[in-house]
């Protein structure tokens, strides 16, 4: 399973990227609007940071602006990083008009805010390359999060459809494990989600212990 970083927090990205472990960044305008930065001097930095795909989001509400919008986005990424480039895409019967242009014209969708595999059939359909289902939001609001995944994941199986399905609005590990043993393609990890993925108890003891001894066989 791929993992996306779901955060537009530069030092973030900087620092998990070093660890080898990401294949893409997903950012929304809630998440971007947290760094308190200019919107392009982030948007380029993450670019610079992470070869994979990028999910940034087209916010007009019909579908032809929406394709204006996301020509817009990508005419601003230097040339050699916009093969990168996946335009979120709310998922509206507009959103789905726009995927079908932008899927024509070669350009990458994510289409976002999918809350039931109907959503995410009818994404894939029009011509997604990415579907993103809100878990979290799911569980918060009183209906199992992971039994969507499991359903899309078996209707795009039946079907052999291409679109990646990315779990998103992960809220700790046990939904990564979850993800991963249905053959989600990818999970959006938030940064503190993937900061407890790497911790254990046993781990940090065991590195105390053989520390411990380590000082006393040295000499
Ligand atoms: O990036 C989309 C999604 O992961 C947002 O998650 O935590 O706002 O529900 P959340």
């Amino acid at each position: 399973m791929k993992l996306f970083i779901d955060t537009a927090d530069i030092n973030e990205i900087k620092e998990i990227a070093s660890w080898g472990i990401l294949d893409g960044v997903t950012t929304n305008p809630t998440l971007l609007a947290k760094c308190g930065r200019s919107l392009q001097d982030v948007i380029d930095e993450i670019f610079k940071l992470v070869d994979g795909p990028i999910s940034l989001e087209a916010l007009s509400e019909k579908a032809e602006d929406m394709v204006t919008e996301a020509k817009q986005i990508i005419s601003k990424i230097p040339q050699n990083y916009r093969k990168n480039v996946a335009i979120k895409i709310p998922m509206t019967s507009e959103g789905l008009k726009a995927v079908k242009i932008l899927c024509k014209e070669g350009i990458k969708t994510n289409v976002t805010l999918i809350f039931s595999a109907n959503q995410a059939l009818l994404a894939a359909k029009a011509g997604a390359t990415f579907v993103s289902p809100f878990i979290g939001r799911l569980d918060d609001n009183g209906q199992e999060g992971m039994r969507v995944i499991e359903e899309i994941m078996e209707i795009f199986c039946n079907y052999d459809i291409q679109t990646e399905v990315i779990v998103a609005s992960i809220r700790h590990p046990i939904h990564v494990i979850e993800s991963a043993r249905l053959g989600a393609d990818i999970a959006t990890v938030p940064p503190d989600v993937l900061r407890k993925m790497i911790k254990h108890p046993l781990t940090d003891a065991g590195i105390k212990s053989f520390l411990k001894d380590w000082e006393k066989v040295k000499k």
